[in-house]
């Protein structure tokens, strides 16, 4: 038996798996953002403790036979949270957000003083990653910055909960933009430029090695018979790409969460920092990839519909089959951009709103718009090199065959949907786990039962391009325009 912890954006999920990696059971317990300031998005690294705690009491109670049988654990979460330890391992602050975009000037500075972000670290530094949260930390809270001991992501400090160690693995450690990807190890100069050095990092291992024992006491409270191994896990992308089975290189997903994601696994370190491509190592030995990251896709239907007074499903339901693009275009960034634009500053937009707009249309635009957006991560993946003729589709929005068929015609790609899309990254933590218990990771990595297979729609494939087109010029104009 083996059990995927994700500790996602806005909710923990825990799934428990057999042996042949059937679903037995999962849990959820969810999660709040706080966002204290204009830009700012925080949570409090106590919150993840409490719901592991609870979807394991909750998994325990349910299948006490199963837990009992528990080999392995994988940790997934959300990536580049800066989570400030003092000596005694208390957070000494909240936890900083990949959402969060207060660090821009500390970014440019990073840029100016140490090349080597963009060389060996191999990305733009970006107000999401953890390097400039830590240096806006030093510049503006300089008693806490004092006090740091360990900086850990999420999914790490969860993991310190639960073996009582300070390990990271190597693809959630990456987005720290402190690692040196190619060499998968940390970077004494990264670390230097924010005044950090190893003895503030964790231990670094492999996402499907071993990175420790579940403690006793846990083991006692959820009826295991002996320690499970906890696996190195992964950043939630990369955990993703395992349970999608993309692991070989050429293979992609989409991910529409919170954020949208356009990964594709690469045999070697492959950076293209121009279109701010985020470059990574991979949760699995010697493999890295590449992603195109968009700050809200989900996000941006949870804001209308929260702002309209509905309910995500009900605007996706009234709004049916689509037989071309929108007439209103909304531009997707309620919190800036990463792929391909890096501008945190820049904010989102409805155009082309008349007598006749209602809130199908608004709907409409809105799941154009993220799928612009991701046809813009394409774009910045090809001009790196990558071809992508087939994705596999994960996250909550991947439910809605009408969002992911825009998606298919606009990319020009093959979308296969999972049985279980909404699992995608604890599902693939958990067979981190099995691999590290086994000590293997051949045969642990394939592709899930699919339940559909979504072509690009040709018929309406021409008005999208065009559409594109169109889309494309108005960042340049919003952004002249002082948005
Ligand atoms: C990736 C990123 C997000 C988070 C949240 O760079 O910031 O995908 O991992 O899911």
């Amino acid at each position: 038996m083996f059990v995927g912890l994700d500790i996602g954006t806005s909710s923990v999920k825990a799934v428990l798996l057999d042996e042949n990696q059937s679903h037995i059971g999962s849990a959820t317990s969810g999660l709040s953002v706080e966002r204290p300031h204009p830009s700012w998005s925080e949570q409090d690294p106590g919150s993840w403790w409490t719901a592991c705690e609870t979807v394991m009491d909750d998994l325990a109670a349910r299948f006490p036979a199963e837990i009992a049988g528990v080999r392995g654990i994988g940790l997934s979460g959300h990536m580049h949270g800066a989570t400030l330890l003092g000596a005694d391992d208390r957070p000494l602050r909240p936890c900083i957000l990949w959402n969060d975009g207060r660090s821009a000037k500390q970014c440019e500075e990073l840029e100016r003083i140490e090349p080597k972000f963009l060389t060996l670290g191999g990305n733009r530094v970006m107000p999401g990653f953890t390097a400039p949260k830590l240096q806006w930390v030093r510049e503006n809270e300089p008693d806490i910055f004092a006090k740091v001991a360990k900086v850990l992501l999420p999914k790490d400090y969860v993991r310190l909960k639960l073996t009582g160690d300070h390990v990271g693995d190597m693809s959630d450690s990456a987005g720290t933009l402190w690692l040196d990807v190619a060499a998968r190890d940390w970077s004494d100069d990264l670390l230097a430029a924010t005044g950090l050095s190893r003895e503030h990092m964790p231990r670094l291992v492999e996402g499907s090695e071993s990175s420790g024992q579940l403690r006793k006491a846990l083991c006692d409270r959820w009826g295991m018979a002996s320690a499970p191994v906890v696996a190195g896990g992964g950043g939630d992308n990369a955990a993703s790409a395992c349970g999608v089975g993309a692991v070989e290189p050429g293979s992609a997903f989409v991910s529409l969460g919170t954020s949208g994601v356009l990964f594709v696994t690469n045999d070697r370190f492959s950076p293209n920092v121009e279109s701010a491509v985020h470059a990574f190592c991979h949760a699995v030995p010697d493999t890295w990839h590449q992603m195109g990251v968009i700050l809200s896709a989900t996000d941006s239907l949870n804001w209308l519909a929260r702002t309209l007074g509905e309910e995500p499903e009900s605007l996706i339901g009234a709004l049916g089959a689509v037989s071309g693009p929108s007439d209103v275009m909304f531009l997707p960034y309620l919190g800036g951009e990463r792929t391909p634009h890096n501008d945190v500053k820049i904010r989102a937009g409805f155009v082309g709103v008349g007598h006749e707009t209602d809130k199908c249309a608004l709907t409409h635009a809105v799941l154009d718009g993220v799928a612009f957006a991701l046809k813009d991560c394409m774009e910045a993946l090809s001009a790196a090199g990558t071809k992508v003729s087939r994705v596999t589709a994960v996250g909550g929005g991947s439910r809605s065959t009408v969002w992911l068929e825009i998606i298919a015609t606009l990319l020009d790609v093959i979308i296969d949907v999972p049985a279980d899309g909404d699992f995608g990254a604890s599902l693939g933590a958990a067979r981190l786990g099995q691999a590290a218990a086994e000590g293997r990771t051949s045969g642990v990595f394939t592709p899930p039962p699919m339940h559909l297979q979504i072509e690009p729609r040709h018929d309406i494939q021409d008005d999208y391009r065009e559409a594109y087109q169109r889309w494309r010029s108005l960042y340049p104009a919003l952004k002249q325009a002082g948005f």
